[in-house]
């Protein structure tokens, strides 16, 4: 069985193909596939976006294909930037501009608490489509700790782990993400249909 991630995110990308190295013969990136468009994110949740992008990418391959939705939330924000996140200093933000936007905005603010939430839309060659979803929580630090990562890693320190997400090898952060959980989830739902 093959997969292709729908994602331009290096970083996701990499997370996916590690995670799911097991499930899958071989996985592709959009642009092995010669997908090179940006992906038009206009709905109103995680849910919404998550299966926006699959089915984009589903009309290009007749392989499996998987998207991942991710949100930041963030209490003393009411939750934002959530679906926002990746929008949320301006429309083509950079991650750096979005973490030092989230800091300013926080700053001083004594309840950081925050979780990731990701929610995976796989659709597979038959048409038929599994969902699920993954939150970790932790905490906005005040400044930027560690180096490894993308996005608003190095930002959010993770309950489980004790430290940033830009400070966990790898594994760690496979271990607890958003992300990591989801995919457990999902590797079981394939597991239990053969896959
Ligand atoms: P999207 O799911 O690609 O729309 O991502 C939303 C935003 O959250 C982007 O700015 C991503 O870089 C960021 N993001 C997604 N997953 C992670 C993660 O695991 N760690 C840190 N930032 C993330």
């Amino acid at each position: 069985m093959n997969l292709v991630i729908a994602t331009s995110n290096e970083g996701k990308l990499n997370e996916f193909k590690r995670i799911l190295s097991k499930s899958f013969d071989n996985i592709f990136s959009m642009k092995d596939i010669g997908v090179n468009e940006d992906i038009v994110e206009n709905g109103e949740t995680l849910e919404e976006n998550s299966l926006i992008k699959a089915q984009f990418v589903k009309r290009f391959t007749p392989f499996c294909v998987l998207a991942d939705d991710t949100g930041l939330c963030v209490n003393a924000l009411h939750g934002k930037p959530g679906v926002r996140s990746a929008r949320f200093f301006a429309e083509n933000a950079t991650h750096a501009q979005n973490r030092t936007y989230l800091l300013k905005l926080i700053e001083g603010v004594t309840d950081r608490s925050a979780y990731f939430s990701a929610v995976l839309t796989l659709i597979l060659p038959d048409g038929n489509i599994i969902v699920v979803k993954g939150e970790t929580k932790g905490k906005i630090t005040s400044s930027e700790i560690g180096d490894s990562g993308f996005g608003y890693d190095s930002v959010f320190f993770s309950d489980e782990l004790g430290k940033t997400f830009a400070q966990a090898t790898k594994e760690e952060k496979d271990r607890v993400s958003h992300r990591g959980k989801a995919t457990q989830e999902l590797i079981k739902r394939l597991e239990k249909i053969g896959i």
